[in-house]
């Protein structure tokens, strides 16, 4: 049976990919997505979500959540989410309309109604996700597993140690990370060592699947963003964070997690959204996060050409 999901996303170019992943996987059943503030405002995150699906033709409800994170009304996004994402996909203007319902909302009625058998998988900042748990705390015995696309150990990218989701919206992220229910992090230390290449993207034009043209796309842009303003370990790559958090959910064995302790930093000027974890053996608080700690790249690039290959 396909793995139901929910995606919670700021699309974003690598939100694009995950959403195509995920929709194309005969492994999960992607029964919606909610849109939150991050990469660029939340109705761009709509339109772009809403383009991703129209473009590879599948109808899945899209609902608009939080415009701003809980409690920093004077958010503003760092300088790379313009180089890496801009505000909207280069895909043609959706045609297809967001659901009425607000994402928070509908994210409570969703997991009320069901059987407990729904991953969340949230890949933007966490503030749709932490409204939710704080209007409706009982939906959290409904929530199987929530695996989060965010957080670093070794290396931030927004500040030396913040990783952006987390960053954006440090009190969501300390509610999330401390709801007691299952977590999966994939933070930078598995998707920086997961990148797709310039050549990737020559093998995704040649599939030349609705799905393949539109990540050839967005990577592409990402491959030039990263060469210029944050080179990975080999230029002319890239990560695609978001969907390496997807694919982790139809084949585990794509990262190497770490059961830990992982807290958020609320404070500081050099450490606010610092993912706080803590490996070590024996001491500290009770574990709550499987961490990953590594990824395996040509697994990874090899789920999304045969994936991604697919057409609706
Ligand atoms: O730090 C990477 C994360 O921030 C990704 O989810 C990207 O889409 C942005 O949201
Ligand atoms: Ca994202």
């Amino acid at each position: 049976m396909p793995q139901k999901i929910i995606l919670d996303v700021d699309t974003g170019t690598d939100d694009a990919v995950a959403l195509m992943v995920a929709a194309l996987s005969p492994d999960i059943d992607l029964i919606g997505a909610t849109t939150v503030n991050g990469n660029t405002l939340v109705h761009f995150c709509t339109e772009n979500t809403l383009r991703v699906f129209d473009y590879i033709g599948v109808q899945i409800p899209v609902f608009e959540g939080m415009s701003l994170p809980l409690s920093r009304p004077d958010f503003e996004r760092d300088e790379d989410s313009s180089s890496i994402h801009g505000d909207l996909l280069d895909l043609p203007p959706a045609t297809s309309q967001k659901q009425a319902q607000h994402a928070v909302d509908w994210l409570i009625e969703t997991y009320l109604a069901s059987a407990g058998d729904i991953i969340l998988v949230p890949v933007g900042p966490l503030t749709n996700v932490a409204a939710a748990i704080r209007k409706a705390p009982q939906i959290l015995e409904k929530i199987p597993e929530i695996v989060i696309m965010g957080g670093a150990h070794h290396l931030g990218n927004v500040t030396p140690l913040a990783e952006f989701n987390i960053w954006c919206d440090p009190e969501a992220a300390r509610i999330v990370m401390n709801c007691g229910r299952p977590i999966r992090m994939v933070p930078l230390d598995a998707t920086h060592r997961a990148l797709v290449s310039r050549a990737d993207c020559v093998e995704f034009r040649r599939i030349g699947t609705p799905a393949t043209i539109a990540t050839a796309v967005v990577v592409e842009r990402r491959i030039g963003a990263y060469d210029a303003g944050q080179p990975m370990a080999r230029l002319g790559a890239a990560p695609v964070h978001d969907a390496l958090a997807v694919c982790a959910i139809i084949d585990p064995g794509v990262i190497t997690t770490e059961l830990i302790h992982v807290d958020v930093e609320v404070q500081g000027p050099l450490t606010d959204g610092v993912t706080v974890c803590d490996f070590r053996r024996g001491r500290g608080k009770a574990p709550n996060t499987h961490f990953a700690v590594d990824a395996d790249e040509a697994k990874f690039v090899a789920m999304l050409k045969d994936i991604l290959g697919r057409t609706a």
